[in-house]
């Protein structure tokens, strides 16, 4: 029974979505832990309830950390996202409430930037579209054009967003690949990192109209929304193909979906949706798209790696109150 001073009592932590055991059991150690083993999403109303009494929750991106949540959990004192994207997180409204708010950067930059360079060449060679052919049974003969694609080594890649996955992505098509490598970002790259990643900085509008293959790695943000939509896919090449890795919500699903059965641009790879799970049904029913259900980190050694690095962030927090990858560390200081 926990001492009435309250020493010795472990801090309470909620963990919102089925994690590996392993990870949940070293939790274990140092908190009094309330989980979901299972894979259903709690509504904000039962997150709300079950952060009561809570010191800090690990969450997934699909756990929304909104300022309505934060009033109604006042003991909080961290949010552990098990992803690198965190905009399923209300950050200023976070800090305001004095809430230290966590990522998983690093851990899964290359099979992060594997999965999109697999998506890229997926689509460009028309895989899924051609498997899809010969499960049907349709296969029955050679022709010379027969699913015939788009070139990947020596072409152009284009990046949107060159942060670490982005660079990942750019030194595995210039150095693997051979492929001139032309990137845009809110801010250019020091000369040494671009030298590295064989990668050259160019407007959007550049960007937009020599990328062969345009790669999206940038995070989602109220301003990233529909960066990509019918004006800028009117400006791609026609034989383009556009691969989204980054966020539901950058790119407009319905005008690419129109865009790709126009042939306004070839083909696209999408690993993620605007609204997902639930995705565009007019994307369900062009040929030349590849969809993939939001896996691009998912190997069980990177999905380890990220349950653990959420549950160090966790742990230094409640513990000695720092964090290993703070995303508003201004809190820690506070
Ligand atoms: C991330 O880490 O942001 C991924 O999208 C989640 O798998």
């Amino acid at each position: 029974m926990a001492h009435p001073s309250g020493e010795g009592v472990k801090p309470a932590v909620l963990v919102a979505r089925r994690i590996f055991p392993e990870v949940l059991a070293r939790l274990r150690q140092h908190f009094d832990v309330e989980a979901n083993e299972t894979d259903d999403v709690w509504s904000a109303a039962e997150l709300a309830r079950r952060l009561q009494g809570k010191a800090g929750v690990l969450t997934t991106g699909t756990e929304r950390i909104t300022a309505e949540l934060l009033a109604a959990t006042p003991g909080l004192k961290i949010v552990a996202n098990m992803a690198v994207g965190y905009n399923n997180f209300d950050v200023p409204a976070c800090t305001a409430h004095g809430v230290l708010a966590t990522n998983t950067p690093d851990v899964l930059t290359d099979t992060t930037a594997d999965f999109g360079f697999a998506l890229l060449m997926a689509t460009a060679r028309r895989m899924a579209e051609s498997e899809h052919f010969l499960r049907a049974g349709l296969w029955n003969r050679w022709s010379i054009d027969m699913f015939a694609g788009t070139e990947v080594h020596g072409s152009t890649l284009g990046i949107l967003g060159m942060g670490r996955i982005g660079q990942g992505i750019a030194r595995r098509g210039a150095h693997g690949f051979d492929m001139r490598v032309i990137y845009h970002n809110r801010s250019r790259l020091d000369a040494a990192t671009e030298a590295a990643c064989g990668a050259t900085y160019v407007s959007k509008a550049d960007l937009l109209a020599q990328a062969d293959h345009l790669v999206l790695v940038l995070p989602y943000t109220a301003s990233n929304h529909h960066i990509i939509g019918a004006p800028e896919l009117a400006q791609m090449k026609p034989t383009a193909t556009l691969i989204n890795i980054a966020r539901g919500g950058i790119v407009d699903d319905a005008a690419l979906a129109q865009a790709l059965r126009s042939g306004q641009i070839a083909a696209a790879g999408l690993d993620v949706f605007e609204g997902e799970p639930q995705v565009h049904p007019d994307l369900l029913t062009v040929p030349n798209v590849v969809l993939t259900p939001h896996i691009a980190s998912a190997t069980l050694a990177t999905r380890r790696a990220m349950a653990n690095l959420a549950a160090d962030n966790l742990i230094a927090c409640l513990t000695e109150g720092s964090a290993l990858t703070p995303i508003n560390p201004e809190v820690l200081s506070a």
